[in-house]
């Protein structure tokens, strides 16, 4: 049922296009008021791990001079770059098991392709929307949707990759305990081939400023609810969905 609380979850939810996969999730819900309260704090991780990746950005844009119009763009680039997988892997999918099957990861892929048709289609400007078709790109060429390498891949979509996974790192997942900030640089440094360097130098400079203290209580009060989360999510046996 429709509660303030899951307001935007159903917004969400109203948003998929395609109405047989719309239909099944509403019923699929209805059925089980459980996974709604589940989802709902799923939609609240996903949003923390937005402003997470925000902050970040608009932290290294800064730091790297971008001007203020810049930085601007990216704290909206950084809240939204995920928006494709929240409107359709989050709900398809449950994200309990830590390797991904085969489907799964094609289409969690897709999710920088749909997170940018999104935001196009309402009217956001190019460096937006670039950077969020290409925050998956790594610098030597690995990444996706199109493999681009090096100065090839857009400015923001730079900034984006190294803020987003940091951002991931620090975080709990269902197959593993957040790292700390000291660790988190250590595992960058090892997978540096995938980052600009000079974006990677800005997020250390970042995160060795005092404006890292709002993202990092924000990353802890995260981590306390995943762990409620994830009591809820073995209670339901999800599974089995
Ligand atoms: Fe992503
Ligand atoms: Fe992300």
């Amino acid at each position: 049922m429709k509660t303030p609380q899951n307001e935007v979850l159903y917004e969400s939810i109203d948003a998929i296009e395609e109405e047989e996969v719309k239909n099944e999730v509403i019923r699929y819900m209805e059925e089980n008021p459980g996974l709604v309260d589940l989802l709902t704090r799923d939609l609240s991780d996903s949003v923390a791990h937005g402003i997470v990746v925000s902050k970040l950005a608009t932290m290294v844009a800064k730091n790297l001079n971008a001007s203020p119009e810049y930085a601007y763009r990216m704290s909206i680039a950084g809240f939204l770059h995920d928006i494709g997988k929240l409107m359709i892997s989050d709900f398809l999918y449950g994200r309990e098991s830590g390797t991904l099957r085969i489907e799964e990861v094609k289409y969690i892929r897709m999710h920088s392709k749909l997170g940018f048709e999104i935001l196009k289609k309402n009217n956001y400007d190019d460096i937006i929307t670039e950077s969020v078709l290409h925050h998956h790109e790594n610098y030597d060429g690995s990444g996706y949707p199109d493999n681009l390498k090096g100065l090839n891949i857009p400015f923001g979509a730079r900034i984006l990759r190294v803020c987003d996974v940091f951002s991931a790192l620090i975080s709990d997942r269902p197959y593993r305990g957040a790292y700390s900030c000291e660790e988190a640089m250590q595992l960058l440094i090892s997978e540096v081939k995938n980052f600009d360097m000079r974006c990677f130098l800005a997020l250390q400079r970042a995160v060795n400023s005092p404006d890292f203290a709002y993202v990092r209580d924000l990353v802890n009060e995260q981590n306390k609810n995943f762990l409620r989360t994830k009591r809820l999510r073995s209670e339901l046996n999800l599974d089995l969905w």
